[in-house]
């Protein structure tokens, strides 16, 4: 397999990328590769041809192939944006790895934790950097409500709580969204970005995690849970808890409260076109005077999350703009999480 230096096989500096699964998602970073500065589309690799047909015709300056094992050695290829189902992200990884390309992986990081540890090794160990695109704190409602509590305005963060409850039909999810071995559930899919947005709203001193996951309100699938509640603490005392609610009958409710030493904030996230009310974040931060909706800028998060990364590559940043380590962490959140629904326990994170 060839090994390319990812900075210096291009004099104009532009990274190529392979974009590895055009499912759900991956087929969305085609256009956003190509709008991004430094960044120049190469490969794309789905072995459904169903998926690419539109592609291929939208894009006939990019090759198609079919497994991503056939793409991530490629000498045109500096990057590699994984849209794998969770449990090929580890393979996907170490290859990448071991072919010297910088991987943006989405979230999560892994399917289990022992394998993100292996995966971030290799990528040090081969120089390059593996980044885990938590999109959602790319959202304007979150970076809002960071800015938000970085001004100081509202006192310190105490409690949240945060909630994603939404439309569940497990009969439209691919086979291994319901076999948690294979990375599958709800908790993997929508409970890591729940997790994401507190730390990085919270910090990442994470202390301990306990809650209940499992398919709650889907029990005949029992291979995968469609629901989760957690309480989380934090060292720093703060607090929150995270609904996830995949529901037969309900109503959208995509968002976050938020309780500071001097004032409330929520949030709320339209999501796929549902009911989850207005969009924005709303302050609470005078006595008497209730909630009001601030200014948000419109984001586009998927798109500025890319460039971010591209950016922090050609620059040879020490670290990716989401953390690296930082994929580990929701991993072990989570497992702690399934590990307290088990035990009925709070368990301690290191
Ligand atoms: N950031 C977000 O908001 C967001 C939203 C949805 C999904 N995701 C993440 O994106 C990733 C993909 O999720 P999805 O819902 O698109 O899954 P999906 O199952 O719809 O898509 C995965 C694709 O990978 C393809 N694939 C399987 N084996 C392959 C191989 N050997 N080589 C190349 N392609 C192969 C499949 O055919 C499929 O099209 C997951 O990590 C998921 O958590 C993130």
């Amino acid at each position: 397999m060839t090994i390319s230096s990812p900075e210096s096989s291009h004099p104009d500096r532009s990274l190529g990328v392979a974009v590895l699964g055009t499912g759900r998602l991956g087929g969305r970073y085609v256009e956003i590769v190509k709008h991004t500065p430094g960044a120049r589309m190469a490969v794309v690799a789905e072995p459904r041809e169903e998926a690419t047909a539109s592609l291929r015709e939208a894009h006939p300056d990019v090759d198609f192939a079919g497994d991503f094992r056939d793409v991530v050695g490629r000498d045109d290829v500096d990057i590699v944006v994984c849209t794998l189902p969770h449990h090929l992200h580890y393979d996907a990884a170490l290859d990448a790895a071991a072919s010297g390309k910088h991987i943006y992986m989405e979230k999560p990081l892994a399917a289990w934790l022992s394998q993100g540890e292996e995966m971030l090794e290799a990528a040090r160990k081969a120089g390059v950097k593996l980044m885990t695109a938590h999109t959602q704190r790319y959202f304007p409602q979150v970076k809002l409500v960071k800015s938000v509590i970085g001004s100081g305005r509202v006192g310190e963060p105490v409690m949240a709580n945060d909630f994603w409850h939404f439309p569940y039909r497990p009969q439209t999810r691919p086979a291994w969204m319901m076999d948690r071995r294979l990375g599958g559930g709800l908790a993997q899919m929508a409970t890591t970005h729940q997790i994401d947005r507190l730390i990085y709203l919270f910090g990442n001193d994470m202390a301990s995690a306990s809650g209940v996951t499992g398919p709650l309100t889907h029990p005949e699938h029992t291979g995968a849970d469609d629901s989760a509640m957690a309480l989380l603490r934090w060292s720093s005392g703060r607090a929150a808890t995270i609904s996830t609610w995949g529901w037969r009958k309900g109503a959208v409710e995509y968002g976050a409260e938020l309780l500071f030493t001097a004032g409330m904030a929520r949030y709320s996230i339209a999501y796929g076109g549902g009911d989850s009310g207005d969009n924005g974040v709303w302050l609470a931060d005078e006595a008497g005077a209730g909630w009001r909706k601030l200014n948000m800028e419109p984001a586009d998060p998927m798109a500025d999350e890319f460039s971010d990364f591209v950016g922090s590559v050609l620059r040879g940043d020490a670290d990716t703009p989401i953390p690296q380590a930082h994929g580990l962490l929701v991993l072990k959140v989570l497992e702690a999480i399934e590990e307290s629904s088990r035990s009925g326990r709070e368990v301690q994170l290191d």
